[in-house]
């Protein structure tokens, strides 16, 4: 009787805890066995701004919108301005060098295969809030803090 009184009160108790603190879901309260509504897609930004790279190797945000950029077997609208030589008249940055590397870390005459799909990596910056809060510090800020 003793050990199901105690898984009882186990219960209870993590019943509780999970009653106030309900695990964090971009569901929102919709039941799973129901469809939510579908978010409004957000604006992008068409700034020409670039933000801030948290770190060091983050792909930097796009700070111009992308609709109707090809990029498949037959052509790539990014490179059209990004790639080497486009960005004298386009006054685009190049692609960084790591772009042409393979993954034998030796650096192609052109962009590797592995970079080709930029969206891969590179998103549009969007005008709207995170989807889940976090406390990401900035190394920076990190250093400033600990002196
Ligand atoms: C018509 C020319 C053009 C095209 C096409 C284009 N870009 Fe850009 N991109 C620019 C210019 C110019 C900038 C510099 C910032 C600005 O003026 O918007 C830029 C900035 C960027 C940056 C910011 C780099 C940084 O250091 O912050 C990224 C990332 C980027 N573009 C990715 C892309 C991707 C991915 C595509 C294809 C889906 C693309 N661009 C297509 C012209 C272009
Ligand atoms: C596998 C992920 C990945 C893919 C695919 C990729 N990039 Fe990047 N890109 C990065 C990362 C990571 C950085 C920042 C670190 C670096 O320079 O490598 C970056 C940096 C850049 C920069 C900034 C360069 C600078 O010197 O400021 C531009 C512009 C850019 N990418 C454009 C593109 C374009 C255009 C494509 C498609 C042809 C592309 N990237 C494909 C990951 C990627």
């Amino acid at each position: 009787m003793k050990t199901y009184a105690f898984i009882i009160a186990l219960t209870t108790a993590a019943a509780a805890a999970w009653a106030a603190e309900p695990i964090a879901t971009l569901r929102g309260p919709t039941p799973l066995v129901e469809q939510g509504t579908a978010p409004t897609m957000p604006k992008v930004s068409n700034e020409d701004l670039r933000r801030l790279r948290n770190y060091p190797e983050q792909p930097p945000t796009i700070p111009h919108h992308i609709r109707g950029y090809q990029i498949d077997l037959n052509a790539n609208k990014c490179l059209s301005c990004h790639s080497r030589r486009a960005t004298v008249d386009s006054k685009a940055p190049m692609v960084s060098i790591t772009h042409f590397m393979n993954r034998d870390s030796q650096f192609l005459a052109s962009v590797s295969p592995r970079r080709y799909f930029c969206t891969q990596c590179h998103v549009t910056q969007q005008v709207t809030k995170p989807l889940v809060g976090n406390d990401f510090a900035d190394i920076d800020s990190v250093l400033s803090d600990q002196n």
